[in-house]
């Protein structure tokens, strides 16, 4: 049911997927299906187009809302942008930041994601920070020395005292929507390399509160085996989370654990 003092999270990552009507039908099948157990966390992120209707459907669920990015500054000219007091006016609990698509493809720098994590947490946001190498860093050798950039550079200025509030998803590039999956024990050498990392960032006692998920390809013929390793304490589900059924059977097996 849980590893130690960490509950386990499923996550379902819509990306730019389900209008506001389509969104509000799916999280109704989740929510009627897990929506009143509380052994392991399950949220859903759907676009922002989506989260009032979706919040709407969740009304006295234990199933939380998150989004999939935010501007760092509570408000201002930054046109096509929402802020962080906007996603909480909406409910939301969770926000991922620092997702490999948005570091591809609209450039987000560490010292961009880190100023979102501050400001996430200053406004009672869970972040959930993304990290992960693509198949060259990889083959290169360079994966610890990739997280770990990833890790010391967005998480500067956060303290012991938000490791609770904290979630970092390990995405290894290569394996997102490609149908390639870490093998578990290929994940949780990142994932305890993660841990310890956290260790030097926030302390030991923090490290062991944060959880840290998997994300890359996870679908129910996977999970049992990535979720049984010590350091991998739920997953951040792309394609899978786009069906109830799949995304009900994953928060399922976690639930068995
Ligand atoms: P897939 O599960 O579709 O590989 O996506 C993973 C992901 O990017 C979640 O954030």
């Amino acid at each position: 049911m849980a590893k130690t003092i960490r509950k386990y999270l499923i996550a379902g990552n819509w990306k730019m997927n389900k209008t506001a009507s389509e969104g509000a039908e799916l999280v109704n099948e989740i929510n009627l299906a897990v929506g009143k157990q509380s052994e392991v966390g399950v949220v859903v992120c759907p676009p922002f187009t989506a989260l009032e209707s979706c919040i709407t459907a969740l009304e006295d669920s234990n199933v939380q809302l998150g989004a999939q990015n935010m501007h760092p500054k509570q408000e201002g000219a930054y046109t096509g942008e929402v802020s962080a007091v906007m996603l909480r006016s909406l409910f939301c609990t969770y926000v991922i930041l620092g997702h490999s698509e948005r570091r591809e493809y609209f450039k987000e720098t560490d010292a961009f994601i880190n100023e979102k994590v501050l400001a996430a947490l200053e406004s009672s946001l869970k972040p959930i920070l993304c990290v992960g190498e693509t198949l060259d860093q990889r083959e290169a050798g360079e994966t610890m020395s990739v997280v770990k950039t990833q890790l010391v550079d967005g998480l500067k200025g956060v303290t012991a005292d938000a490791a609770e509030n904290l979630v970092v998803a390990y995405e290894p590039v290569w394996a997102i929507g490609t149908g390639k999956t870490a093998t578990p024990e290929m994940a949780q050498e990142v994932h305890k390399f993660i841990r310890d990392e956290l260790g030097a960032i926030l302390g030991n006692g923090a490290a062991a509160k944060v959880r840290i998920l998997y994300g890359g390809s996870m679908k129910p013929e996977n999970a049992s085996e990535l979720l049984d390793q010590p350091d991998i304490d739920g997953g951040l589900i792309g394609g899978a989370s786009l069906k109830s059924k799949s995304f009900v059977e994953l928060v399922e097996i976690a639930r068995s654990k």
